[in-house]
């Protein structure tokens, strides 16, 4: 699974043991990104919808979320992507834009990379196998890129794993029914049927999401766009329908506040960092004002994303600055009936419980 801000990777175990607690059988993660939470729901048995604005994260919801592992041909995917890692490689758009007039990937791997993904288009698309061999290109291409992690910057001398090869492998399917969705949770919201729990991990600061991951979205879009600036991101990124009301100061806090009160589910659970635009006793009030009979908020410390903790960079890689701390705290907020949320909080240590009641 690739490299991600704002992942909520360490939390797995902790959002996990809340889900199955809560005896809940539907899930929606609405900002889904690396699918890693709606994975665990799924793996748990609840069936799950992973949404997000992205296209190269509905892609991942599609592979490891809306694919039924016992529905696919695992010979037929080995063969697949054996093919794949065999071609010769082919220069084209991908090694000129981000190996050429950017340095984000090493020529031997743009050329693969460009191969591989034309011959997945030619061949694949509109087969089951279409997601998951582009879930697997882009996870080959994040063990072999040259950044810190973002695609804001690449890094001025070429990163050791860049000087491997290219490798697709296999992902990790899980059995069972799901959904993904492509779309705007602000939409989205009012689409989904009601559901158990409502899982909300939204970006809380001006940390584009689009812009941090633009090759990706590329890669998956496959629409060769005019690309702008060091880092070769997208035209479109300057264009209204590209920017997401959460990366604004100004519309996030009213943003959220709408969506949680449209939101149709027996259980909220809201991952919120103590660094976002909204505090905690907003986010406390404003789920009691909605009806939440209970919410509780669990706290845990947490280091910061990887560029917090190697410092601040330039466009073109440069270390140009400290970062004051790497650690910071991260809730998880629990909403809904009094005994449900009781019943999903059991065995937290009181340490970590912050209750509030209407
Ligand atoms: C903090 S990340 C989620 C990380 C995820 N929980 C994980 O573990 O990988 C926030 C996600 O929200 C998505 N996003 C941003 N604005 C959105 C919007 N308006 N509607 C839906 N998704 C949005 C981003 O693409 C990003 O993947």
């Amino acid at each position: 699974m690739f490299k991600y801000i704002g992942s909520k990777r360490v939390f797995i175990p902790i959002l996990g043991k809340l889900a199955s607690q809560s005896e809940a059988t539907t899930a929606v993660d609405l900002f889904t990104g690396t699918t890693r939470v709606a994975q665990e729901f799924k793996r748990l048995g609840l069936h799950t919808t992973a949404c997000d604005i992205a296209t190269y994260a509905h892609v991942l919801a599609q592979t490891y979320v809306a694919t039924d592992e016992t529905q696919i041909n695992p010979n037929e995917l080995n063969e697949a992507l054996n093919h794949l890692n065999q071609l010769p490689g082919k220069s084209g758009y991908f090694t000129e834009t981000f190996c050429e007039k950017s340095r984000f990937f090493q020529p031997h791997n743009g050329v693969r990379i460009d191969a591989i993904r034309n011959e997945i288009e030619n061949q694949y698309l509109g087969t089951p196998l279409y997601p998951l061999l582009l879930t697997s290109l882009m996870e080959a291409a994040d063990r072999v890129d040259s950044t810190i992690g973002v695609q804001m910057a690449y890094l001025k001398k070429w990163a050791p794993r860049s000087y491997n090869d290219l490798e697709m492998r296999t992902p990790k399917l899980l059995p069972g029914a799901g959904e993904a969705k492509l779309g705007d949770a602000m939409h989205l919201i009012d689409e989904l049927a009601p559901t158990g729990i409502l899982y909300l991990d939204p970006p809380y600061n001006q940390h584009r999401y689009f812009t941090n991951y633009h090759i990706w979205e590329t890669l998956v879009r496959w629409d060769e766009p005019e690309v702008y600036g060091v880092a070769c991101k997208r035209v479109d990124a300057k264009e209204a329908e590209t920017k997401s009301v959460f990366n604004y100061k100004r519309t996030m806090q009213e943003a959220f506040f709408d969506l949680l009160s449209r939101a149709r589910a027996d259980l909220l659970i809201i991952s919120y960092n103590n660094e976002s635009w909204i505090s905690a006793a907003q986010m406390k009030d404003q789920l009691l004002g909605i009806g939440k009979e209970k919410v509780v908020a669990l706290g845990f410390e947490h280091a910061r994303y990887v560029g917090a903790k190697t410092g601040i960079h330039s466009p073109s890689g440069e270390k140009v600055g400290k970062v004051s701390h790497t650690k910071n705290t991260e809730w998880v907020f629990v909403a809904g009936d009094k005994a449900q949320v009781e019943q999903t909080v059991f065995g937290f240590e009181a340490a970590q419980l912050a209750e509030f009641s209407s």
